[in-house]
């Protein structure tokens, strides 16, 4: 194949980043995230492992390096290392990384470490047993501190994501900070953002968190570069080990750096998360066309949904937000 134009928008962003989920199934009930009634994807309209595949191919024909597997909780999908390994292996692609509950993380880490996973995310919203319950409606989080102190000393890149509610957590930021104090780890808080359930809730403001976490550590100060592929604002701590990030989604708009584009686990392109505009890939994926002219097509399709990225999200005024889909159902 002659070398193809890279990805880049009508507003001049260059694509590098895709997030594809592989499973719209999880192991814990996140009230913000997954609720209680949530319409699961049929098995057989899940892309296989082999059409996943397909796809990242031909993204990385297209100048994508960066890939993130979620889900869903991707550990629940079998064999979800074994498609790490065979990702990493597609020339072009320089980093495949994992968002996780952390649950079934133990239980995985040394098969997904050896089929070169670069980093590993796992969302933690508290370190209290009872909240953690609460928020998630049935699970240990002993079991998620046990493993990601094992993921700290595999030496993997390790990062937290929290997100605050007011009245239920909102306290749990200071604990959840102390982790990066002895551990070489990023710890971040994210604005909940209203997509499916999270449209409940309000959002703590990054800013607010901020304040307080500049009040305890006056000498927190503002990191000049960037940890990962995101949008994350980095402050360190002196003393700590890791940093304390903040992904102010909703009210620090950066709309103007996005570099990503999303899957959904049924091989929807999602331009943006938050309007429900996608482009189909499953159908392309599984049309009778030869290898090639298949590639060609889904190429063209990343094309479209990169051309399709709107120049911002609208969560402010969330009558404009189009996406109706949970997030358990796009990835995050
Ligand atoms: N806003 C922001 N992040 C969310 N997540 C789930 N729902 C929301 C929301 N409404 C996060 C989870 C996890 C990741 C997959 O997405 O906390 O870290
Ligand atoms: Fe990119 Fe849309 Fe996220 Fe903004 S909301 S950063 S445009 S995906």
């Amino acid at each position: 194949m002659a070398a193809a134009k890279p990805l880049q928008d009508n507003f001049g962003r260059t694509i590098d980043y895709m997030r594809i989920s592989i499973t719209d199934r999880c192991n814990l009930r996140c009230t913000y995230c997954m609720p209680k009634k949530v319409r699961l994807v049929p098995a057989e309209k899940i892309l296989t492992f082999e059409e996943i595949i397909t796809v990242c191919q031909a993204a990385a024909d297209l100048g994508i390096q960066k890939i993130k597997i979620t889900g869903g909780e991707p550990l629940v999908r079998r064999g979800c290392p074994l498609l790490i390994g065979r990702i990493k292996r597609i020339a072009g692609i320089e980093q495949v990384t994992l968002t996780t509950n952390g649950i079934l993380l133990g239980e995985y880490l040394e098969e997904l470490l050896a089929n070169g996973l670069d980093a590993v995310n796992i969302s933690l919203d508290t370190l209290d047993a009872d909240i953690y319950r609460k928020m998630t409606g049935c699970a240990d989080v002993s079991v998620v501190i046990e493993n990601l102190e094992k993921a700290v000393k595999s030496g993997v890149r390790v990062k937290i994501n929290s997100i605050l509610q007011k009245g239920i957590n909102d306290r749990e930021w200071e604990s959840l900070v102390n982790l990066a104090e002895n551990r070489r780890m990023d710890v971040r808080f994210i604005e909940m953002m209203p997509i499916g359930c999270g449209k409940k809730y309000e959002a703590i403001r990054g800013e607010e968190v901020l304040w307080a976490l500049k009040k305890k550590y006056p000498l927190a100060e503002k990191e000049l570069f960037a940890h990962g592929n995101g949008p994350a604002v980095y402050y360190r701590i002196p003393g700590f080990s890791g940093s304390i990030g903040f992904i102010n989604a909703v009210h620090g708009k950066f709309c103007a750096s996005c570099n990503r584009i999303r899957m959904t686990s049924e091989g929807k392109l999602k331009p943006c998360l938050c309007y429900s505009d996608s482009v189909d890939m499953r159908e392309i994926l599984r049309g009778d066309d030869p290898e090639d002219i298949r590639r060609e097509k889904v190429r063209k399709a990343l094309y479209k949904a990169v051309r399709h990225k709107p120049a911002m999200h609208c969560f402010e005024s969330k009558e404009q937000i189009s996406e109706d889909r949970q997030m358990v159902q796009i990835g995050g």
